[in-house]
């Protein structure tokens, strides 16, 4: 009874701060005065969205943090609630698929840009960034491209071709392009790839070069997974980088991608050992693609090591002087990759497959909460 009215005045006291800023905003806007007006939320209203407290978008403004996501651009389509999330909780947003070169380039010299198009309008509708995923990859290549027998002077055409019409078309509108992606194989070795076959292995340097020149204001990364800890594979990933600074390509970071399993957390100082050498060469790190997949079924304690991993992770970005992005790959346990390609795993996001907040958000809001905001000069 006492809860049912207090609710009640807390509706009131919302519905009159409400109507209070719209008489305030239609004063200042008859006399001219004053700046954009802001529309402040009470509490209650960011109850009735969340649960409680500000959602990791209001929270990362104060960080000068990118916090993002990819997309799944049916899911944007058709389920509002999925829209709504998005919107509340992230800045930056990233095609999980419909930026990659069989979306885009369906046919020779065929571009299609019309999901790709949708998703820029949705992010500058709710003033988010963007993410450019991913110019030149080993997979998601059409089958008009893996099957022909191009001389490596026409297959240096299509790949240039295909990066500065994409470049070209969003320049000035995508902060950072996964210009290479997971070009390095396991043990340390460049990829078995068709672009490494057909071109060699300059194709990585002339990617970058291409790109730079249809948006010289992008960062250009590039992105991979596995090589998040100092292993082989991130050695491999420096010694890359470090040899396309030395020749002055224009690259501007490395994507930790950072799809990893509850029962296996990364080990923070490795990370943020590997964040800080890429850091020396004048490189940002980017945390590109993390979710934390949980072995099937999962259990309470699951969720609680699921939820420390993105927390040291995130702390780890914001405590290393050269990350200011961090970006899940998806939201909602009812959209990942995960169940489909690991058997046996899921639930690998920060909120479940009804949009509920998991532990997982929590804990990413309490990193956010308590990290020092940064100074400004
Ligand atoms: O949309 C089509 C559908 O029309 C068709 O009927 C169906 C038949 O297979 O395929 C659907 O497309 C699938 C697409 O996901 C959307 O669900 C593709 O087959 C499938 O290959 C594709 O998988 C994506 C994968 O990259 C390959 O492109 C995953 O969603 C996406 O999460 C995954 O993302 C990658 C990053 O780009 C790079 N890093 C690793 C990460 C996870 O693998």
């Amino acid at each position: 009874m006492l809860r049912s009215k207090l609710i009640l005045l807390a509706v009131l006291a919302c519905v009159g701060l409400w109507l209070g800023q719209g008489v305030a905003i239609a004063a200042q806007n008859l006399l001219g005065q004053g700046t954009a007006p802001q529309v402040h939320h009470c509490a209650l209203v960011r109850w009735l969205r969340l649960g409680s407290g500000p959602t990791l978008a209001e929270l990362a403004r104060g960080q000068d943090l990118y916090v993002g996501t990819a997309v799944n651009l049916k899911a944007l389509g058709r389920d509002r609630r999925y829209r709504r999330r998005l919107a509340q909780n992230f800045n930056l947003v990233t095609a999980e698929n419909d930026m990659k070169l069989e979306r885009l380039q369906p046919r020779p010299n065929q571009f299609d840009f019309s999901q790709a198009d949708r998703l820029m309008a949705f992010a500058a509708d709710h003033q988010m960034a963007v993410r450019g995923h991913t110019l030149v990859w080993h997979r998601a290549v059409p089958d008009w491209l893996v099957q022909s027998d191009w001389s490596r002077d026409e297959l240096m055409a299509v790949l240039e071709n295909h990066i500065k019409t994409v470049v070209g078309r969003y320049r000035g509108q995508i902060v950072a392009w996964d210009v290479v992606n997971e070009a390095i194989a396991d043990d340390g070795t460049l990829r078995d790839t068709i672009w490494l076959r057909g071109i060699g292995p300059d194709y990585i340097e002339m990617a970058f070069r291409w790109a730079h020149e249809a948006d010289p204001e992008a960062l250009l990364m590039y992105n991979d997974y596995g090589g998040e800890e100092m292993n082989a594979k991130s050695d491999a990933i420096y010694d890359l980088v470090q040899s396309l600074r030395a020749k002055n390509v224009p690259i501007h970071g490395v994507g930790l991608q950072m799809h990893v399993q509850a029962n296996a957390a990364p080990n923070p100082q490795e990370v943020a050992a590997n964040m800080s050498r890429l850091g020396d060469l004048g490189l940002q790190a980017q945390i590109t693609e993390m979710d934390v997949r949980i072995r099937q079924p999962s259990s309470p304690d699951d969720a609680s090591q699921q939820a420390n991993i993105y927390q040291s992770m995130l702390q780890t970005c914001l405590q290393a002087e050269n990350c200011n992005t961090f970006v899940t790959w998806g939201f909602s346990d009812r959209y990942s990759w995960v169940p489909g390609y690991f058997e046996g795993w899921g639930e690998a996001l920060i909120f479940d497959d009804d949009y509920r907040a998991k532990p997982a958000y929590h804990s990413l809001v309490e990193v956010l909460k308590s990290h020092p905001t940064p100074t400004t000069d």
